[in-house]
């Protein structure tokens, strides 16, 4: 048990994926995973192990913002040995050509602050995806014929932003997409030499104001939790 996971040791897998939403870990666990099994409601942060094809999966929330995912990625990386850590989650679109219901694939993340900035001081630090989950991630989606982007995206500090001008910023650089937990994950992960990657689906978009209906929302949660489970395990 740690401070936030209330999990004994080797109820974790080493492969955990992490939606940000606890109750999209219930239902993804439950939908994908056969011998599911709830291992940490602490404060409500649903964690869950189970079976895929065989292999050993976790699901576990990660809440949202920086903060709250960089807590739990690091009790689940340094306490319970987890290798593999799998964001999937959605995100605001930021580019024309990048359409609601997309699944963008993060290359690396772009912020103002993360919990890892007092590490990292004077230093930009560029936190970039795992190569070798990111290319059998793309074989994933590609293989579900899903509108896929790779590339960069802004990883957010705040939700209710007083300045416009930093999406703007993004928009022209060619950042695909706005979330606000991915740079943190890769920048625990790099720390910690273990590999990450974030999966994300197109649920609004800053340019043109749409937003994926909310009964549409599960049917592209779920192509993402099998891209993410497709990437890690792509053998199976
Ligand atoms: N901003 C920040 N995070 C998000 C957004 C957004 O517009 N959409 C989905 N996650």
């Amino acid at each position: 048990m740690t401070i936030h996971i209330g999990a004994e040791p080797g109820e974790i897998a080493e492969t955990v994926l992490m939606p940000g939403d606890p109750l999209r870990a219930k239902w993804a666990a439950e939908t994908f995973l056969s011998e599911a099994r709830l291992v940490n409601d602490v404060r409500g942060m649903l964690g869950y192990t189970g079976l895929w094809r065989g292999h050993r999966v976790s699901i576990h929330g990660s809440g949202m913002g920086l903060a709250s995912l960089s807590i739990y990625a690091n009790e689940l990386i340094r306490d319970y040995g987890a290798k593999t850590l799998i964001r999937i989650g959605s995100c605001g679109a930021m580019q024309a050509h990048v359409g609601i219901r997309d699944v963008i694939i993060a290359m690396t993340a772009t912020t103002l602050s993360t919990p890892s900035s007092g590490i990292f001081r004077e230093l930009n630090f560029a936190p970039h995806a795992d190569w070798s989950l990111l290319r059998a991630a793309v074989t994933a989606a590609e293989a579900r014929g899903v509108g896929l982007h790779v590339g960069g995206i802004y990883s957010a500090d705040v939700f209710y932003d007083e300045r416009p001008d930093l999406n703007e910023i993004m928009t022209r650089h060619g950042i695909l997409g706005v979330e606000m937990e991915a740079a943190e994950l890769y920048n625990v992960a790099l720390r910690h030499k273990v590999r990450a990657l974030a999966v994300l689906t197109v649920s609004d978009h800053l340019l043109t104001g749409e937003a994926l209906p909310s009964d549409q929302r599960q049917t592209s949660f779920g192509d993402m939790v099998e891209i993410a489970l497709g990437a890690a395990f792509p053998d199976a």
